[in-house]
């Protein structure tokens, strides 16, 4: 994929799929709870495809028209072993989500991903479920990953590593244990699972002190099923955002964006950034945030962003680096440790990336520092993603301001934004 830099600005109302997180959690919650639910505007992308076909593998049966899902539940222990092992791509989220579902039913399964999902590591899931009696084994620390599902105690377990999926993890096994669990949480991340848990009627309370957090779940309880309209994707939105916020006379307006504040550093941050971005019609809809947000071409100014934002924005810092390239000043992103392990080492491909198309930058321990100029020269006009869709996509805007930059492997798009091209092309972008 080759992505050119234009001349004109952005301009539209581009449609931005469903939210990632979310949709995952919109099969995975119904297919164990009992009733029918409608999802309407979930994500089709390769991830949540994923996840589908896993609990189809699983005996829950799942209707599939355009962009509606119906999942025909049949309650917590309605499982079925799966014939084969179970594929899950790129989709860290389905992983963990999944082995701590799957470590409290009553059989065995087996976990596959791809290469770069079996290099993530798992230990941060099978461990904290190994002190609840689950029986997990990992391939050195990853995937393939076989759970000998069985009967987990009630525990109080405080997470060491600031994660949702892991939190989410603990969670959806806890469902299944008769007793309490608690679960501590030292920095808040997206809360998606308790939102829709709650809503669906679990046993699930939740206190909240000095930016710390203590779940108590009280598992054994049937969930009821409940209809889920999906709302857009902010990470997803944020490539356009930062597009239209460097490129000159651009003015986009994005509908339905999810503003769940766990999830919303990035607005924050580029806003701090001197960002003209307005968020409206805010409202509620199945529990979470929504509203929409209308983005205008800005003069941005660097920022300092303490670790704090990291848990707020972790998806984000590709494209938040990007936008501080194109800055006034200079910008420093503490406590990105957590980038190492994503869908690729993220931190490591920024820089690398960002140093090829010209931009001073560097890391210093955790931090990432940008020294912005006004003119670049690259260097080498490829840019390695290691198969990561939101490397890709965050160097796909870089290219809108001084491609034409080759993007390689991009296909690892489909993960998150099958529409990603189209999208951006309709709006004014370059992308072949
Ligand atoms: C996700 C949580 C985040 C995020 C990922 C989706 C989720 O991972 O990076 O893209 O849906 O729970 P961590 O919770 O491991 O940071």
């Amino acid at each position: 994929m080759i992505s050119y830099s234009i001349k004109e600005g952005l301009n539209g109302n581009p449609v931005i799929p469903g939210d990632k997180s979310i949709s995952h959690r919109s099969i995975i919650i119904p297919s164990i709870s009992n009733g029918v639910c409608e999802i309407n505007n979930i994500l089709k992308s390769e991830d949540v495809l994923h996840t589908l076909n896993a609990f189809k593998s699983m005996g829950v049966q799942i209707k599939e028209k355009e962009k509606k899902i119906t999942v025909f539940g049949k309650g917590l222990n309605s499982l079925k072993e799966p014939k084969k092992s179970i594929y899950l791509g790129n989709s860290g989220t389905s992983a963990r989500l999944l082995t701590g579902l799957l470590s409290s039913q009553p059989f065995r399964s087996i976990l596959k991903g791809d290469e770069s999902l079996s290099k993530r590591p798992m230990e941060r899931i099978s461990d904290p479920l190994s002190k609840m009696n689950a029986r997990i084994n990992t391939t050195n620390g990853s995937l393939p990953l076989m759970i000998e599902g069985s009967k987990l105690i009630p525990s109080e377990i405080e997470l060491q590593i600031p994660s949702a999926q892991i939190k989410s993890g603990l969670l959806l096994a806890s469902l299944n244990i008769i007793g309490e669990t608690k679960i501590i949480e030292n920095s808040i991340t997206r809360d998606h699972t308790e939102i829709m848990l709650e809503s669906f009627g679990a046993n699930i309370e939740i206190e909240k002190k000095d930016g710390k957090k203590l779940i108590k779940l009280v598992g054994g309880k049937e969930l009821n099923s409940k209809n889920i309209e999906v709302p857009n994707d902010l990470s997803s939105s944020a490539f356009f955002i930062v597009s239209a916020l460097i490129n000159k006379n651009s003015n986009i307006i994005l509908k339905n964006i999810n503003n769940n504040p766990t999830r919303n550093g990035v607005i924050l941050a580029l806003k701090k950034m001197g960002a003209k971005i307005e968020l409206f019609n805010q409202r509620y809809s199945n529990n979470e945030n929504i509203c929409d947000i209308e983005v205008t071409s800005s003069d941005l100014y660097g920022c300092e962003l303490g670790e704090e934002f990291a848990d707020l924005m972790i998806d984000e810092y590709p494209i938040l680096a990007v936008a501080a390239a194109f800055a006034k000043s200079p910008s420093i992103f503490r406590g990105l440790k957590e980038l190492k392990v994503k869908e690729s080492d993220r931190l490591k491909l920024i820089l690398l990336n960002l140093q090829n198309c010209g931009v001073k930058c560097k890391t210093e321990d955790d931090d990432l520092y940008i020294y912005p100029s006004n003119h670049y020269e690259i260097k080498k006009n490829e840019i390695q993603t290691d198969f990561d869709h939101r490397i890709a996509m965050a160097f796909c805007i870089m290219g809108s301001k001084i491609g034409p930059l080759k993007i390689e492997d991009a296909e690892s798009i489909n993960t998150s934004f099958p529409t990603f091209r189209n999208e951006f092309n309709m709006l004014g972008g370059k992308i072949l």
